[in-house]
């Protein structure tokens, strides 16, 4: 497990060049998703780990919208995206584990594809349901260990290098970190044996 500060390190080198990376998987399964769930998404927005900010165009013209990023460097890119936008962007370097927000404070809080970079997962969704209104939504898109057999076998092979290049343990099982995080699900769209899935939510009775 790598700690918040190599994590850092790891998309400093990164950031530059990872939408370059990522262009084929985002087109062929990603773009789609993120465009779905995040027509879900309303008034004060909180989005978690924005990375480059590949899902900023995506949010209706009615959202205002806050990125969160442990990474300078990621968010210098997001930075990039934001000028096609008509509303201002507030962007800011924090941690998703311990959120520098009040509690209730967004109408909706997405993060994509983070829960497997996390080091404390279910800390981190425990946050974005502090920081949620108690009858807003948590929209997350992630991807995790697919059921399918040879998929999650090259998966479990792969993981510790995949991890060691950004972090990236894409072997974790997103849809039950959810339910240990106590979000209550309200619906799960999986594709690939749930090596995607996309869950909207609302913050658990008890956060
Ligand atoms: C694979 S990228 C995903 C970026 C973006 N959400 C997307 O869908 O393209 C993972 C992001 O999580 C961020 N990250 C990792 N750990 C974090 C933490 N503890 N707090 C905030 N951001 C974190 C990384 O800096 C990186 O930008």
């Amino acid at each position: 497990m790598y700690t918040n500060e190599e994590i850092r390190y790891k998309y400093m080198k990164y950031a530059k060049l990872i939408d370059q990376y990522e262009k084929l998987p985002e087109q062929l399964f990603f773009r789609k998703r993120r465009q779905r769930l995040l027509q879900h998404a309303s008034g004060d927005v909180l989005e978690v780990a924005v990375g480059t900010g590949r899902n900023l165009s995506y949010y209706s013209q009615g959202c205002t919208i806050t990125g969160l990023d442990y990474s300078p460097e990621m968010l210098n890119e997001a930075m990039q995206k934001t000028d096609a936008r008509h509303q201002p962007i507030r962007l800011i370097q924090g941690n998703a584990e311990s959120l520098p927000f009040e509690p209730n404070a967004f109408d909706t809080v997405v993060s994509t594809l983070a829960t497997c970079t996390f080091p404390n997962p279910i800390q981190a969704l425990k946050e974005m349901q502090r920081v949620c209104k108690p009858d807003g939504r948590i929209l997350l898109f992630e991807h995790g260990r697919s059921r399918w057999p040879i998929l999650g076998r090259i998966q479990d092979n792969r993981a510790e290098r995949n991890a060691d290049i950004v972090g990236c343990y894409w072997n974790r099982l997103p849809l039950k970190l959810v339910q240990a995080s106590g979000i209550q699900i309200q619906s799960v769209k999986s594709s690939y044996g749930d090596f995607l899935v996309e869950i909207i939510g609302q913050p658990g009775r008890s956060v």
